[in-house]
């Protein structure tokens, strides 16, 4: 990872094992996945103009990989806003601590796999951005 709020989100490079078959990435927990992995989904088919995420978490940390196709994903904490470009398989972004994230520009391709760190719990999402921003002047 080398973002410079990787305490809160920063890029991992996966190493890819190929030959001449082709390409394969894999992801272990604490090894280069930095938590225990509880839960896996994916984005895909997403329609043109959408924008999902709109929220924050006030545990969960998850790492997002586009391992086909291109989106952005938009994050804010305390320190800022940044927005990351992914479009490669072997490329996770690190999402932790209170992070505000929306994730658009999804290509018609885009399979948008997340790896989390707990079991889906909507009591655990803040959706309201004012509730969010509160939260990260204390
Ligand atoms: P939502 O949180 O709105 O997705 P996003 O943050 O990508 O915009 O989730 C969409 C639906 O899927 C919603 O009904 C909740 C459900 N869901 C689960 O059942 N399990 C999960 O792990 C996730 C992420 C969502």
């Amino acid at each position: 990872m080398n973002d410079e709020n990787f305490a809160d989100y920063g890029l991992i490079d996966f190493n890819i094992k190929g030959d001449e078959r082709g390409s394969l990435v894999a992801f272990e927990e604490n090894h280069n996945v930095p938590f225990d992995i509880k839960r896996v989904y994916y984005i895909f088919d997403t329609k043109l103009g959408v924008k999902r995420g709109n929220h924050a978490h006030t545990t969960l940390k998850q790492v997002l990989i586009c391992t086909s196709g291109s989106c952005k994903i938009l994050v804010e904490n305390d320190s800022g806003r940044k927005e990351f470009y992914l479009d490669k398989p072997d490329e996770g972004l690190y999402i932790g601590g209170l992070v505000w994230r929306e994730m658009y520009d999804f290509s018609p391709d885009c399979v948008l796999l997340v790896l989390a760190s707990e079991y889906y719990d909507e009591g655990e999402y803040i959706r309201d951005y004012d509730k969010f921003l509160k939260k990260i002047s204390k």
